[in-house]
């Protein structure tokens, strides 16, 4: 009994001091530290986990089990409306900011109860590391926010699901809106009302999204059939996102839409099992696409959009210039076209930090590495 005891307090202090971050970021995010070398915390209540995001203090914070925040705010009940039908498969819609009255005057209205936690996300300060340990680091009922100036945060290794998926406005799992030096790594996401990731209309500088999992699998979906139209928007005014080795998969429209003044290096993702749309291009879109897969995916780009793209069929010299090498093509395996031959944005990549890029080939690997509780 007595050197068992020992043993466990070696390993939980060896668990303690362990270097917290896994690898470190490519592309436009790299150098981010997050809370660099703060001793770790470990928060054991939701109210812990929310006052150590939002202090102004460095942190490592550790999530070694789920936050379970339904119910922590109450729930409320309010007319809605019904835009896709009361079909059971179908979402409904909050009235957030008047959006039934203004967009679907004509939906049939009707009751709905919801948590109110899942509204709006935990607030996320600067300077911060959010780890999850092994594959317990859940959060589940609400998502999490980066605005107003914050900088320098890792998100790596956690889980973010069941925000009242139900309904649309129903929260949104990952927000940033006015911030610089993000990193989102191995995260995955699901059973989302709205956004899976969304960057509001303020710029977010150098962002990098990899090794995550969005996942578009639900029960209620604006589109009626299981598939999740609300993925991931990127409108920011003056965004970099550089989108590496995710897999995207089950949605129906939205994953990605990009605007605003966007340049997206889309690279080594794989895009699998998708009915609609994935991207949305509107005006002010820069988007590279290379080594990307689309896999069983309907309609990679949605027809008449705006915005300039890049996605090249095979191996581009044009980025080399810009890059520092050339493109990758990308693949499609029971998919409809994603071509694109826009070359005038290449040059906003020069003397940035760039993600390296691999043949397609590589892309499916990302079905056994993405997401939380692969590291
Ligand atoms: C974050 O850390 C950097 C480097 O230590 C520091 O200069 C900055 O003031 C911190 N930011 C905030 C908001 O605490």
């Amino acid at each position: 009994m007595r050197s068992s005891a020992i043993w466990s307090t070696a390993f939980a202090a060896l668990a303690h001091t362990a270097a917290a971050v896994t690898g470190a970021a490519e592309g436009f995010a790299k150098g981010v530290t997050g809370g660099g070398n703060a001793t770790p915390v470990y928060p054991k209540t939701t109210a812990e986990l929310v006052s150590y995001l939002g202090d102004s203090e460095p942190r490592v914070i550790m999530l070694d089990r789920t936050f379970d925040f339904t119910g922590t705010e109450g729930t409320a009940t309010e007319t809605g409306c019904a835009p896709w039908g009361t079909g059971s498969g179908c979402q409904l819609a909050l009235n957030k900011n008047d959006w039934c009255t203004r967009e679907q005057p004509n939906a049939p209205k009707v009751s709905i109860t919801y948590d109110k936690a899942g509204i709006l996300g935990i607030t996320v300060k600067s300077n911060k590391s959010l780890i999850g340990v092994g594959n317990k680091g859940v959060i589940k009922g609400k998502g999490i926010r980066m605005v107003s100036g914050t900088s320098n945060v890792i998100i790596q290794n956690i889980h973010i699901t069941n925000l009242n998926p139900q309904y649309v406005w129903g929260g949104d799992a990952i927000t940033l809106d006015n911030t610089e030096m993000i990193w989102i790594d191995h995260v995955t996401t699901s059973l989302i009302g709205r956004q899976h990731v969304v960057l509001g209309n303020n710029p977010s500088g150098r962002v990098t999204i990899s090794n995550s999992k969005f996942d578009g699998q639900t029960s209620w979906s604006a589109t009626c059939n299981t598939y999740h139209y609300w993925g991931l928007y990127f409108t920011g005014s003056n965004d970099m996102i550089t989108f590496k080795n995710n897999l995207i998969t089950h949605m129906s429209g939205r994953s990605p839409k990009v605007a605003g003044n966007t340049l997206l290096h889309a690279v080594n993702n794989y895009w699998y099992d998708s009915k609609g749309h994935n991207f949305e291009l509107d005006a002010g879109a820069m988007v590279l696409v290379e080594g990307s897969v689309f896999q069983n995916v309907e309609a990679p780009l949605q027809s008449g959009g705006a915005g300039r793209l890049f996605a090249s069929s095979g191996t581009a010299s044009a980025c080399a210039p810009y890059l520092g090498r050339v493109c990758q093509a990308n693949g499609f395996g029971s998919s409809g076209s994603l071509s694109g031959s826009d070359t005038s944005f290449l040059q906003y990549f020069q003397n940035k930090n760039i993600a390296g890029a691999t043949d397609y080939n590589t892309a499916k690997n990302v079905l056994d590495t993405a997401g939380f509780g692969t590291i």
